[in-house]
């Protein structure tokens, strides 16, 4: 592959950036009164403002250039095709396929997968439906009412998000619990007042070799019989999602309890897919199916929408154009939702697992930097906390503000507070507060000059920090799936143009061989082969016991 700082527009940019940088955000807002109308895109029912970024129309014409010298319609292309552009696994990533509610097909290997995911969801309504009428029933005949998602990372994540962001729409009397870290602390807390006789676990992985989830599946099923639940009850309140059929008989689910997913799905992008299916439970299936349909619509937007105008490009250009040229580490995504609380977790697992790679898809080391830091939160909450080091800090942090127009929960005038304070920020973060400016603020509330000017630098707040805002009117299931789809699609974009292959993730599997070796040695054997340190601290957890 040819590099992309080899590409043509890579090179205008990096010679565009110093004329940007001897401007401000202030003076562009100055010089253009029309930022917002020209620098604002709306597509399946989000908003989003990008003229509070570093960047003229000449700039943003550079950044279209990289993602056309580039093939990023190529990509699109590609990934709607089906082409297994997960090269390290020879597998296509069609998340896409699992919210096609067109009559389009999607073909793995010549075959349409289109029926199996419609088949699938037909199940989804069929059980969910059993659950709500009590036709699937606790083994003692009372309804089940309290669900528990035994999953981790994708299987954890993006699901916690759909279940929290759409609380507003949950059906009356259910009850939804996640476990997915293997500290017992999760498990514990999970089953603490859990009703045996009402309880639903499922199993969620799409390897059903995940050790969390394996481990927290056996301690799930062995709460189950230590509160009376025999080894024939198990069907009743145990089912999974899975890829592995297999391993999860062997677990000892009914095969009729078993829902599929399948290997070109990857972990965190199957929120889509049965698994799911604990949040379909609480939801109702209509309501899942509304999630499709917003992430349907952002997708047509992705795959019809000329480069220029297409959201998920812009975002992901948005992002290498501080990343790569202007150093910028990290992204914070600044959630005034108090229901998306978990988004920026979910984002964080979404790109860094994709975009965390140091070789090109043809394996060679990149020279250049790939996915970013994401962290963030909500709004207020952070203006308290880490808010200080995006005015007062040294770094360089582009942020997406992300916020409703309308609240599930209006209290009195809470949500005018909201996005007062949602503006608030973003205006510090553009215009930020001149020396001068403090100055004489101090001076108009009675400090001396000489006062004034040694307080003055400690208040002055630079500005210029680049963000978005993302608006909507009101957090629905559309809105919410074409939200997610979004960033999804940033990652993608993104990872095309660093030539990197966005679908894997080597070191993470790393990371769970070596915490097995560990294990084997953890209360017996050799430690010669462990350096001095691992060593010492396994001993000191052996003396502990
Ligand atoms: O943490 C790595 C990972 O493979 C993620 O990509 C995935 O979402 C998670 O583990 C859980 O995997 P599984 O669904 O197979 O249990």
């Amino acid at each position: 592959m040819v590099a992309p700082t080899e590409l043509n527009a890579w090179k205008t940019l990096a010679e565009h950036k110093p004329a940007i940088e001897s401007t401000t955000l202030r003076a562009l807002f100055q010089q253009d009164n029309g930022r917002h109308d020209k620098f604002s895109l709306e597509a399946a029912g989000l908003h989003v403002d990008f003229s509070r970024h570093r960047a003229t129309r000449e700039t943003f014409e550079h950044l279209i250039d990289l993602a056309r010298e580039a093939g990023v319609d190529g990509g699109i292309k590609a990934m709607f095709d089906g082409t297994p552009i997960n090269n390290t696994e020879q597998r296509p990533a069609l998340h896409v396929a699992l919210r096609n509610r067109s009559d389009r097909a999607i073909k793995v290997d010549g075959k349409d997968v289109m029926p199996t995911v419609r088949k699938t969801l037909k199940r989804m309504r069929t059980f969910t439906d059993a659950v709500h009428k009590g036709e699937f029933k606790g083994y003692t005949g009372k309804p089940l009412r309290t669900i528990v998602n035994i999953g981790i990372g994708g299987s954890f994540l993006g699901p916690k998000v759909v279940s929290d962001a759409l609380r507003p729409y949950w059906r009356e009397g259910y009850d939804l619990r996640y476990v997915a870290n293997i500290d017992g602390t999760d498990i514990t807390s999970a089953c603490r007042d859990l009703d045996p006789e009402t309880t639903l676990f499922v199993v969620c992985s799409k390897s059903f070799g995940t050790l969390e989830t394996l481990k927290n599946a056996e301690a799930a099923r062995a709460w189950f019989f230590e509160q009376g639940g025999k080894q024939k009850d198990v069907q009743h309140h145990f089912v999974a999602v899975s890829t592995n059929i297999k391993a999860a008989t062997e677990f000892g689910i009914a095969e009729d309890n078993i829902y599929p997913l399948w290997d070109w799905v990857g972990g965190r992008y199957s929120l889509w897919s049965a698994i799911g299916l604990p949040q379909a439970i609480v939801l109702g299936m209509d309501v899942f199916e509304q999630l499709l349909d917003g992430a349907h619509a952002m997708d047509e937007h992705f795959r019809t929408t000329e480069l220029g105008n297409n959201l998920p490009v812009i975002m992901g250009l948005l992002g290498i154009w501080y990343q790569n040229f202007w150093g910028a580490e990290s992204k914070a995504v600044l959630v005034y939702d108090e229901s998306l609380r978990d988004f920026p977790a979910h984002l964080q697992q979404m790109d860094m697992e994709s975009n965390g790679k140091r070789v090109t898809r043809d394996g060679e080391p990149v020279t250049w930097q790939t996915g970013a830091v994401i962290w963030g939160g909500t709004g207020t909450n952070g203006q308290h906390a880490y808010h200080q080091l995006l005015h007062q800090g040294t770094r360089l942090i582009p942020a997406d503000f992300i916020m409703p127009l309308q609240s599930h929960n209006p209290v009195a005038d809470h949500h005018a507070w909201l996005f007062a304070n949602f503006l608030g920020q973003q205006q510090a973060m553009l215009e930020g507060k001149t020396e001068q400016e403090v100055t004489a603020e101090l001076m108009t509330q009675g400090m001396s000059e000489a006062e004034a000017q040694k307080l003055a630098p400690h208040k002055v707040i630079p500005g210029n920090q680049p963000h978005t805002a993302i608006t909507f009117d009101l957090l629905t299931p559309e809105v919410l799936g074409a939200l997610i789809a979004l960033y999804e699609h940033k990652v993608y974009v993104q990872g095309h143009i660093w030539g990197i292959n966005s679908f894997d993730q080597w070191g993470v599997e790393l990371g769970k061989v070596l915490g097995n070796a560990v294990y084997e040695v953890l209360h017996e054997g050799n430690l010669k082969a462990y350096d001095d340190s691992t060593a010492n601290l396994i001993r000191r957890y052996r003396n502990s016991l």
